[in-house]
């Protein structure tokens, strides 16, 4: 049994994952990096090497904790999309641990986008993991800043740290990660940094899309600081046209065959007059 040794101002317990004490200072825990895995921890293979390992709408992380969270297994490396809004980071260690990870192997974070929900356990998993953390250039300063971007001012879960941004992505960007080839695509709407990652397993087109597309083409906010409309309609046009097999998005339940008509479902509804828009948010 290995035992990772975390000193400073925040840490997690590998068996007490409901105490998450990052409020405290001089609090010092151990790790189990490798060894006995939680007979509570439950976490879901969606597809062949893609895990979903946290989000509180499927009891992986603490209520209020809604986000998303999948990791991809590369073989000898693996990376996460997006992190949580940092309450549930304990957790999500867990699950990682609990597939058979090692969280040391996690080379990249990508972050869909600045909200708070999304970005908010990147601090903690970047400090654990030592791994690179990526985001589009439009959205970096905010982050790093804690700008108006971030919603952070709508969050009910106290102090976030943030990240340093390792890379600044403008969209277009391939990165290995093991056997698997992820591409970044900038679909400007949602925010105006956001990014879905695209990537091919077992000859299935899967998007991650974040905020920008949801199963049964429920809207998402785009009324926020650098949302737009017109841009989000375009991004749609763009995701439609690589004909996603899957969908993987930052809330709720996922798609797993000819998901394109999810998003062509949101590309619909954004196309009628805006007064009937804001009628049918979902
Ligand atoms: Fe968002």
């Amino acid at each position: 049994m290995i035992y990772f040794l975390i000193v400073g101002n925040h840490g997690f317990c590998n068996s007490c994952s409901l105490v998450f004490k990052y409020h405290h200072i001089h609090y010092v825990v151990s790790i189990k990096f490798l060894g006995l895995a939680n007979p509570w921890v439950i976490d879901v293979k969606v597809i062949s090497d893609i895990y979903l390992v946290g989000g509180g709408e499927y009891g992986l992380s603490p209520v209020g904790d809604w986000c998303n969270v999948y990791l991809i297994d590369g073989g000898d490396e693996l990376a996460l999309i997006d992190s949580g809004s940092g309450l549930g980071v304990s957790r999500i260690i867990e699950n990682i641990v609990s597939e058979g990870f090692d969280p040391r192997r996690i080379r990249y974070l990508f972050l869909t986008h600045s909200h708070f929900d999304h970005v908010g356990g990147a601090y903690f998993i970047q400090k654990l993991t030592n791994c690179l953390v990526l985001i589009h250039e439009n959205e970096a300063d905010a982050l790093e800043k804690l700008g108006e971007e971030t919603l952070i001012k709508y969050s009910n879960i106290g102090k976030i740290s943030p990240p340093k941004v390792n890379v600044r992505l403008k969209g277009g960007e391939e990165f290995r990660v093991g056997r698997h080839d992820l591409r970044v695509i900038h679909t400007p709407g949602h925010t105006s940094g956001s990014i879905c990652i695209f990537m091919e397993v077992d000859g299935r087109k899967v998007l991650f899309t974040g905020d920008t597309v949801f199963a049964r083409g429920r809207i998402g906010w785009f009324n926020t600081p650098g949302s737009d409309l017109n841009d989000y309609r375009e991004s749609l046009r763009r995701l439609l046209d690589l004909r996603p097999d899957v969908i993987l998005p930052g809330h709720g339940t996922f798609v797993l065959h000819n998901a394109f008509e999810h998003v062509k479902l949101l590309l619909d509804k954004l196309n009628v007059p805006w007064k009937f828009v804001i009628t049918i948010l979902d």
